[in-house]
């Protein structure tokens, strides 16, 4: 392809910018969704690491026995779910073996599992009936550990 068809396909893309000189800079694509408050990130924070930290670790990275809720891996199982489907699957069987979470700290460590992954937080609060594509409200490209 030449170097103008390549410029115009990236700018549509949106996922890099090329200067005048040619040198092509890296620019994360936002999410065209957001579906979650910042508040709710923030308390999932701390609910996170009340609830969940110690399986799945402080930074999201589960180890051998427990898999990881943030990077490709995490991605690669939950992309094409529904947020509903994590939201589910999560208050009828996390904390491991003994789901016990109000409905709100479900929405809060959801809401910061998303930004973990590169979720960007805007004005409407995710409910219990919040259907949204993973894939379509996160960013992540790569594992955090690579
Ligand atoms: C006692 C350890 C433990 C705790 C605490 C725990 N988990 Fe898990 N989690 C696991 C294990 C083990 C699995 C794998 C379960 C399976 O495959 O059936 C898992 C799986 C998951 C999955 C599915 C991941 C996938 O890719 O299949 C999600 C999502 C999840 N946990 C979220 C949470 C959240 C959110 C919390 C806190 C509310 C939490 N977990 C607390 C051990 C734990």
């Amino acid at each position: 392809m030449s170097l103008l068809s390549f410029r115009a396909c990236a700018a549509a893309a949106g996922v890099a910018a090329i200067t005048a000189s040619g040198i092509v800079l890296a620019a994360r694509q936002a999410p065209a969704v957001s579906v979650f408050t910042a508040e709710q990130a923030t308390a999932g924070r701390a609910e996170y690491a009340k609830h969940c930290a110690s399986c799945h670790m402080p930074d999201l990275t589960g180890d051998t026995e427990v898999p990881p809720l943030a990077g490709t891996a995490f991605l690669d199982t939950w992309g094409t779910r529904s947020t509903k489907q994590l939201f589910d699957y999560t208050s009828e069987a996390m904390p491991y073996g003994a789901p016990s979470l109000s409905v709100e700290s479900y929405a809060a460590i959801i809401a910061y599992v998303l930004q973990a992954n590169g979720g960007v937080a805007g004005a409407s609060a995710l409910r219990t009936s919040t259907v949204a594509r993973i894939a379509s409200v996160t960013t992540i490209t790569k594992s955090p550990s690579q």
